[in-house]
């Protein structure tokens, strides 16, 4: 269906035309100045340019030719060549009744839908997830929705780190803590046992201790190196190691991104890549793509416009042995074989920009993608606390990612029991909920690119900008109508009709709006743009609500309006908060 901005815009454009104008001038945006007007069109300054004629002037003819209008009720040329635009609130009933029979609430599918994979979450496998984490998983996560409900093809892959020096540093740690085992046997040629040597638990431990320990004692790193090395060729008994790692890791990954409700469409690894490194190389040499520097071979990228220094993509060390780059490389292969995408969206921290500057260029440079290929780095900042430090736990350490989920869970379990009688279970399971809301919108309500800080009191607050307020929303808006439906009213029946206040009316432009915030989120891959909307539209549906007997008016058709309404509002914030990654319980 077509936006209430593309609708207004075509009215404004004819306006125009009859003006002598040209009709893209008559572009309407919403407004800036709310006080003065619900929509505004810019279009006069514009055409000054073109034509060289005072906007003011301009502005007025095309007032005047716009004449009586089905779409507007007030329409007014002010200086120096605005036009402010009221709508005719019989026409905005009229879009908002046939929103709510849109399957889609009013947001268009796109005409041309593309393929698109989503390169998100990142965990490298033997680390325990941590808070480092979350913003690519919920960014992602996101993301893929919001491409998904404008029709594209979206492929998220979790893209896991399981090839690099940790799995060695694994190896050695295990090997010099349990010499005897069967993994280490020169020459063994039997089975492997199918039970991992290890729990999840103990894996935690080892990957931190190993890790510690390479950094003191430089003869224990070399053989880490050499035990990746040796894992890399397909020693056999370090590939079942690492089978085990992989086996216990990923399940508990698996656990605990279902619990922060992201899910994958793939869940591949930086080893799937490896078979296609070997052809990758010979072809970039044979192309004379790369080059050796000091035994390395390298692709330089290199462009004339560079105000910095880019340095060369480097594709293996001078010792023969693969990169993160090589990986990624080879990934991009594998991605155009099997997939072909249009777009690869890349969710990464945002320290990596130059690395990906990097890997495009010398995709693009040697293409392994096509000429249209889109290779895009959505980098976010860091996660602080409220030292403006990365988020750390109270001691100071790392924070595992399901401590934080629980922990922000009890927080709403305290709030939840404290304010109301609710049953025990249900109240576990609603905190759980509003918890994931308060992380969730916590993080997407900034601007992905900046850092934020994680404020435990303010996310988890009731009021203001937080997901625990917008889900409160929804569930006085969902009481209504089950007391509504109790009374033996009717949810279903009747239509929205045309505002009579302003307080009704604001809500109403608001909810009108969703076509056009979907769209823009996606487009800017900006979801901080649809938490705005969903805040503002939740703060005038309250405004709404404290200026209104819903439930008490006497009129039944504007009774029955008022329930279409907040009908609409519910579905409206439920759909907008889906696209964020999370949802609404039906009591609090
Ligand atoms: N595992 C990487 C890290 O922890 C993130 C992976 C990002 N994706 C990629 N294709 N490189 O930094």
């Amino acid at each position: 269906m077509e936006s209430i901005l593309t609708i207004l815009s075509r009215e404004a454009g004819r306006a125009f035309e009859k003006a002598g104008l040209d009709a893209a001038f008559g572009k309407v945006t919403l407004s800036n100045r709310p006080d003065l007007c619900e929509y505004q069109c810019n279009g006069a300054m514009a055409a000054a340019k073109t034509y060289h004629r005072a906007p003011l002037a301009m502005a007025e003819e095309a007032v005047a030719a716009l004449g009586e209008s089905p779409v507007f009720a007030d329409v007014q040329a002010v200086r120096p060549g605005f036009i402010n635009l009221k709508v005719n609130g019989e026409f905005l009933a009229d879009y908002l009744n046939r929103m709510q029979a849109d399957e889609k609430l009013s947001v268009e599918t796109v005409e041309k839908p593309k393929t698109i994979m989503i390169d998100y979450g990142g965990p490298n496998v033997a680390k325990p997830l941590h808070v480092g984490h979350l913003r690519s998983a919920v960014i992602g996560e996101s993301i893929k929705r919001l491409g998904r409900f404008m029709g594209h093809t979206m492929i998220g892959d979790v893209h896991l780190g399981d090839w690099g020096l940790q799995m060695g540093l694994i190896i050695t740690e295990l090997k010099a803590r349990q010499p005897e085992l069967v993994y280490f046997k020169e020459g063994y040629e039997g089975d492997y046992p199918a039970e991992a040597p290890f729990t999840i638990g103990e894996l935690e431990e080892i990957y931190p201790a190993a890790s510690a320990r390479s950094k003191e004692d430089p003869a224990y790193k070399e053989q880490a190196m050499e035990a990746t090395h040796l894992l890399q060729q397909g020693h056999r008994g370090y590939n079942a190691l690492w089978n085990h790692i992989m086996t216990v890791s990923v399940n508990d990954l698996k656990k605990n991104y279902e619990k922060l409700e992201v899910t994958f469409d793939l869940w591949k690894k930086e080893s799937d890549a490896q078979p296609y490194i070997p052809e990758m190389v010979e072809y970039l040499k044979r192309e004379g793509y790369a080059r050796l520097d000091q035994g390395a071979l390298v692709v330089d990228v290199r462009e004339e416009s560079d105000t910095k220094e880019i340095p060369p993509c480097m594709i293996l060390k001078s010792d023969g042995a693969s990169l993160y780059n090589t990986t990624d490389l080879a990934t991009i292969m594998d991605r155009m074989k099997l997939y072909h995408p249009d777009e690869i969206i890349y969710v990464v921290d945002k320290r990596q920009s130059l690395y990906f500057t990097q890997v495009f260029r010398c995709a693009k440079k040697t293409h392994l993608v096509d000429e249209d290929t889109k290779l895009t780095f959505l980098g976010f900042g860091t996660m602080n606390g409220k030292d403006g430090k990365p988020f750390k736990t109270r001691e100071g350490g790392v924070m595992r990612l399901e401590v934080l989920l629980n922990d922000i869970a009890e927080e709403m379990y305290k709030k939840i029991v404290d304010n109301r009688s609710i049953r025990e279970e249900d109240a576990h399971k609603t905190a759980r909920m509003v918890a994931l809301s308060a992380i969730k919108y916590g993080d997407l309500s900034n601007q992905a690119a900046k850092d934020y800080v994680f404020d435990t009191e303010r996310f988890t607050s009731f009021e203001g900008d937080t997901g625990p307020y917008i889900l409160y929303t929804i569930v006085r808006i969902k009481s209504i109508l089950s007391r509504f439906k109790e009374n033996g009213g009717s949810t279903e029946a009747g239509q929205i009709l045309e505002p009579l206040k302003d307080s009704e009316k604001a809500l109403m432009l608001d909810l009108g709006g969703f076509n056009a915030a979907v769209q823009t989120a996606f487009e800017e891959k900006a979801p901080h743009r649809l938490c705005a909307y969903i805040y503002e539209l939740a703060n005038a549906f309250n405004h709404f609500y404290h200026e209104t007997k819903i439930l008490g008016e006497v009129d039944a058709g504007r009774r029955q309006s008022y329930i279409r309404l907040l009908v609409l509002a519910r579905d409206v914030l439920e759909t907008g908060i889906g696209l964020l990654g999370f949802s609404a319980p039906e009591k609090m």
